[in-house]
């Protein structure tokens, strides 16, 4: 007869539960007893993060198809479940309290036992990093993620996070998707009533919005226009010199960031509603990673002060330098820059209105 499913062997506890072995209890060291709070808190991470991943392959999958289904579920699914991911990251800064009731005398009792692993080698992160578009050309200190010596990456971790590196990231998949939004068709905008006269060569959308825009301004953010030409339409501004222009370049296409700025511009319609909380909840999601590398960077100042990570990184200046380089959704979040008054914001032609959906 089938045995009724038990509790324990359901979630495989005899194993999960058999994995906390701190390396200080072993015969010849001297029992370290934060250890075991060390071992769980990073077990309990990487569990979150093998979640996370999970998630994530769901919403790529939708985005990797050709055509999404506004209409369908998917869209809804997607930010269904990237609103579950805030949800987990959420729960992992906050882990990071439970771990500062380590004090460093405490974590010293057994730091020297785990030379040279490091959290740095944690493949899961790095492959949520790269699917979520974090590219190594765009990492601080890209000479530590090549290392597979001592302090670095097993050869065949390695080689998965390189794999998943070349493989097209949500931000990529993501930005396809943008630049399908049908928006501008001309057909949609017979009947628009133009406020502005003719200025730029782009479309009369655009062109209004860039004088109401422009009238917006204050004397001091004048350059801002010139910015704006440069970010969507890839004007290159008069005296701006390469760092600039450098500096304004986006992981997103200019015709991406057109839609993302339009999505913005007019979520309070129903049709623009999931594609904005889509974009909202990448934002969110940055904003929260960048939060816990900061509470990561902090309790480690606090834990080993300015020695060497057991990583062989330079530890918190390693660490800083990822926290103000490794966003992957900035220029998303930037668009606020290139926001106007509701009020001010044209009114969009009924055909447009009509036509927008479902298939993109
Ligand atoms: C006593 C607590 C901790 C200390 C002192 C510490 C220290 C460090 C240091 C110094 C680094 C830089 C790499 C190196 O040279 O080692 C690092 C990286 C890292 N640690 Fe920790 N860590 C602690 C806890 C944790 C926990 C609980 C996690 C959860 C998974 C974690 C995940 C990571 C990750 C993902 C990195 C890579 C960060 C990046 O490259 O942006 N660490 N850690």
């Amino acid at each position: 007869m089938e045995q009724p499913m038990y509790y324990g062997d359901y979630l495989q506890l005899g194993r999960i539960l058999d994995a906390q072995r701190p390396v200080s209890f072993e015969k010849g060291n001297e029992p370290a007893h934060d250890e075991m709070l060390f071992i769980v808190i990073h077990q309990a991470y990487e569990l979150w993060f093998k979640q996370i991943l999970f998630e994530l392959d769901y919403v790529m999958g939708v985005f990797g198809q050709e055509k999404i289904n506004d209409n369908s579920e998917d869209l809804n699914l997607v930010r269904h479940r990237l609103n579950r991911i805030i949800q987990i990251i959420q729960l992992l800064n906050q882990q990071v309290n439970i771990l500062d009731t380590m004090t460093p005398l405490d974590f010293l009792e057994f730091r020297n036992l785990l030379t040279p692993s490091s959290g740095f080698q944690s493949k899961q992160f790095r492959l949520l990093e790269a699917r979520l578009g974090l590219q190594l050309e765009k990492r601080h200190h890209q000479a530590y993620y090549k290392r597979t010596n001592e302090g670095g990456f097993t050869q065949t971790d390695y080689e998965s996070i390189t794999a998943t590196e070349a493989q097209k990231s949500l931000l990529q998949l993501v930005n396809d998707w943008l630049e399908r939004m049908p928006f501008f068709t001309t057909s949609y905008w017979k009947d628009y009533q133009s406020v502005a006269p003719c200025g730029i060569p782009q479309h009369v959308f655009w062109n209004d919005y860039r004088h109401i825009y422009q009238a917006g301004l204050t004397e001091r953010e004048r350059n801002k226009l010139a910015d704006f030409d440069y970010v969507f339409f890839e004007e290159i501004p008069a005296g701006y010199s390469p760092e600039q222009l450098y500096l304004l370049r986006s992981n997103f296409s200019p015709a991406a960031l057109r839609s993302a700025l339009f999505i913005m511009l007019y979520r309070d319609f129903p049709m623009f509603q999931t594609s904005y909380q889509i974009l909202d909840a990448l934002i969110e999601i940055d904003h929260l990673m960048s939060n816990w590398r900061h509470k990561h960077l902090v309790m480690v100042r606090r834990m080993i002060g300015m020695r060497v990570g057991t990583g062989n990184t330079s530890g918190a200046g390693y660490l800083e330098g990822a926290l103000n380089k490794h966003y992957v959704y900035r220029d998303l979040s930037g668009l606020s820059t290139y926001l106007i008054e509701r009020k001010k914001l044209p009114k969009l032609p009924d055909e447009l209105i009509r036509n927008l959906g479902f298939m993109h």
